[in-house]
């Protein structure tokens, strides 16, 4: 297959590969060239390679798909498919005469490789765990999460043909494609990470490309702990709330640690609980043995098929569950999970993008006015109010730290005003010399939340008095600073 001949030929690097890939064997879209080509042939340096090293990729690439029989290549597992190129690129290497140390080698195999078969100069970012998020905003800028801060990397795609490419790759494994006629999806990673994907012309300056990585190893409440996300007191009195079934939403921003903090609380559901999990992309993963996991499906290329979340919660209901955990709620299903929790389904949970305990709540009376329920606001208010329990807010601080902001009790209604009680928050007391916040996690005083009495039906009311008593010594003793 010959290089693209639409690649700008300004541009000195190696030719857009041809789709070598298992499943999609025909390149996609041709790629655009974007309308102005980017002024980048100035060349930057990217990562650490030389120029040659580029050049000689080039050569060796354009061998290899000479050589190598693609369709035979798609039968074979990654393994097998890796070493198969392997040999032939070694036999190029000798054939050619290329000059090269054994690393230059290593890392061209490699290159080469992940090329062929995987994501290309994703991998590398892909392999590694440290990892939150990968953002790529066109084929020259890289951005990773890494321990709640965002750097820049030195990755580069050749150009954005080979992004486009990508992108399309991942698309391709759900069924899908993206194009101009439909240039938004979601999708997922074998290993389960989350992936959005635009391209141009919503995305003008190229394929703008976002990855949630799936962590395999969630965190755990004392790994929270250790990390000063929640005090140990706070991390009992979480432990008591998912251990006597209290309803709980979970509230944050975008990235805060909503997730991963559902999560945890799941932990603490009894083993012989029925859970039933909605998702739009299954993250959360639940010790319990008798859990049944549902996901919702986005349309297809024709527009049909969809199963909204909504539907998935109303069928929820008709599954026996006994828990229901709805992994982020956005639309109209939030009536029915409050009517899931109001109807016996106690210790439902779920998670909701807003920025404090407060918000959280007009978010969901929002979100179902806007679902056309046409129910007045005070019979909303009325239904959060006997329905949530619990709101746990998150938060990422302008350090990068994820800290849990509030635990907060949903009380009840004054005339039309939703009454809330803090148990726990967080205050942020200063900052030190590198930017990193100091601050502590308090109790607001309460001796006695409103789920005292369900704590004592569930035997928890000893710990949860224990841990409320603890956080008070520990808020005299810093009360100085604070004016009590
Ligand atoms: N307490 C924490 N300390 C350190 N890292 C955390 C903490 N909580 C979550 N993370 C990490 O932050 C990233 C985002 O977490 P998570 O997916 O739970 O956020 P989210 O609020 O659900 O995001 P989204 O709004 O995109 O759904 C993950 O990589 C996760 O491992
Ligand atoms: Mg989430």
């Amino acid at each position: 297959m010959p290089p693209q001949a639409s690649a700008p030929q300004t541009q000195p690097t190696a030719p857009t590969p041809p789709v070598a890939h298992a499943e999609a064997p025909k390149p996609p879209v041709p790629p655009k060239p974007p309308k102005a080509p980017p002024a980048r042939s100035e060349r930057r340096e990217r990562a650490s390679r030389s120029e040659e090293y580029y050049d000689t990729k080039t050569t060796i690439f354009s061998a290899l798909i000479d050589a190598i029989d693609l369709s035979q290549l798609a039968k074979m597992d990654a393994e097998s498919a890796r070493d198969e190129i392997r040999d032939i690129v070694n036999e190029i290497i000798s054939l050619k005469n290329v000059v090269m140390s054994i690393a230059e080698q290593e890392d061209l195999l490699d290159d080469i490789c992940n090329d062929v078969l995987g994501y290309g100069p994703l991998e590398p970012l892909l392999a590694r765990d440290d990892i939150a998020d990968i953002m790529v905003n066109g084929a020259d800028t890289v951005y990773i999460e890494v321990s709640g801060k965002i750097e820049q990397t030195n990755v580069h795609f050749r150009d954005n043909g080979q992004l486009l490419n990508i992108c399309q790759r991942i698309v391709s494994q759900i069924g899908r494609r993206v194009d101009e006629s439909s240039p938004i999806c979601d999708a997922r990673l074998p290993d389960g990470s989350r992936v959005n994907v635009i391209v141009p012309p919503l995305a003008i300056d190229g394929p703008a490309l976002t990855i949630r990585k799936f962590k395999k190893d969630k965190l755990t409440l004392e790994q929270m702990v250790q990390f000063g996300t929640i005090s140990p007191e706070g991390a009992t009195i979480l432990e008591v709330i998912g251990r006597s079934r209290c309803n709980v939403v979970i509230s944050g921003g975008t990235g805060s640690g909503k997730t991963t903090l559902l999560n945890c609380l799941t932990r603490y559901i009894d083993e012989d609980e029925r859970i039933i999990t909605c998702e739009d992309a299954a993250e959360l993963q639940l010790q319990q043995p008798h859990t049944v996991r549902l996901e919702t499906r986005p349309p297809n290329l024709e527009g049909e098929g969809e199963v909204t979340m909504r539907e998935l919660v109303k069928n929820c209901l008709r599954m026996r569950p006994e828990r229901i955990i709805v992994g982020e709620v956005r639309g109209p299903e939030a009536f029915d999970l409050l009517q899931a929790m109001n109807t016996g389904h106690d210790g439902s949970m779920g998670t909701l993008h807003a920025n404090s305990p407060r918000e959280a709540l007009s978010r969901i009376e929002g979100m179902i006015t806007m679902g056309g329920f046409n129910l007045p606001s005070r019979t909303i208010r009325e239904m959060i109010t006997s329905s949530i329990d619990v709101i746990v807010q998150a938060a990422r601080l302008r350090d990068g730290s994820r800290r849990i902001t509030h635990i907060t009790e949903v009380i009840g209604t004054e005339g039309e005003i939703i009454t809330l009680q803090d148990l726990f928050v967080y205050e942020i007391v200063g900052e030190d010399a590198n930017g990193n916040i100091s601050g502590r996690h308090r109790s607001t005083g309460i001796a006695r939340p409103a789920f005292w009495d369900r704590a004592r039906y569930y035997n928890e009311e000893h710990r949860l008095a224990a841990a409320l008593d603890a956080a008070e010594v520990e808020d005299v003793e810093g009360s100085d600073s604070f004016g009590g």
